[in-house]
């Protein structure tokens, strides 16, 4: 279980893709430090599990949503300040990966890819922001090390991930002079779904592939998620416009 020195009682976040994997360990973590939370997932019965696991005396607002939606975006930042009052941090975890040779790849696959993990985070943070900035809140998006090198088979994702820590930069640059604070990290491999149902496509060459999993094998779920909570909360205050790579040395070279 993520567990975390900090204290954010009374505060209130919202965590996306928080009914497995990264998003549920940040959900456990900000529980434990007294967070009220709106969890968000397309996954409605993952969600439930998240919400029976989570520790401390804290509210839990849950609600399914297909964040490819544009219009389901604006929806979690309204639900949270409605039954909250307040929101102070808002992590977005929700992502998604399809692997496959480039001319094959559908449209369709393309198009989700981006709309889950970077137009979501874009609209998502465009309703939040008025929000954070009266509490001296903050934005933690989660990239990958595919943003910073490619990975064969993965344009859509790598694409992505490279504009979502570009997006988290600009932000955090537009908001130098107001109390927010916006950054990303950006995990190795860990063992979640998106993982165990890595599909590299049909007769793919392995060589390739074996250059973005690292020396050190995967990093661990909880420690990830101690730094996104560790960022979403007061005691990050010295980091703004950061990407924190946690990749066991796979970018170092
Ligand atoms: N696992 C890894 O190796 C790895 C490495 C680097 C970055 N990441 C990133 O970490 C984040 C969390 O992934 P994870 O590893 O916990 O995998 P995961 O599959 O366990 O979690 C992803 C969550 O996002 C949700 N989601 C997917 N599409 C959605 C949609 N359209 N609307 C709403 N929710 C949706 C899923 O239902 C799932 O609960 C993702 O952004 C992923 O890209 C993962």
């Amino acid at each position: 279980m993520t567990s975390i020195a900090i204290d954010m009682a009374g505060k209130v976040a919202v965590v996306t893709g928080a009914a497995s994997g990264l998003g549920r360990a940040v959900a456990v973590g900000l529980a434990a430090a007294g967070v009220d939370l709106c969890l968000i997932d397309i996954n409605p019965e993952g969600l439930e599990e998240t919400r029976d696991l989570l520790p401390g005396p804290g509210d839990t607002l849950i609600h399914a949503a297909d964040l490819s939606d544009p219009a389901a975006c604006k929806v979690p930042i309204e639900l949270a300040t409605a039954r909250f009052g307040r929101l102070d941090a808002l992590c977005n975890v929700a992502g998604l990966i399809y692997l496959a040779n480039t001319p094959e790849m559908p449209w369709e696959q393309w198009q989700r890819t981006i709309a889950v993990n970077l137009t979501a985070p874009f609209l998502l943070s465009q309703a939040a922001i008025p929000h954070l900035l009266e509490n001296n809140g903050a934005i933690v998006n989660v990239a990958s090390t595919a943003a910073f090198i490619g990975e064969a088979y993965a344009a859509a994702y790598c694409a992505s991930k490279a504009g979502l820590v570009q997006m988290t930069k600009a932000m955090a640059m537009e908001y130098q002079k107001q109390p927010i604070r916006i950054n990303a990290v950006a995990p190795g491999g860990m063992v979640t779904n998106i993982a165990v149902n890595f599909r590299p496509p049909e007769g793919c060459d392995f060589e390739l592939l074996k250059r973005f999993s690292g020396m050190r094998g995967t990093v661990e779920v909880d420690d990830v998620a101690a730094m996104v909570c560790l960022l979403a909360s007061p005691a990050g205050r010295g980091f703004h416009g950061s990407v924190l790579t946690i990749d066991a040395g796979i970018t170092a070279g």
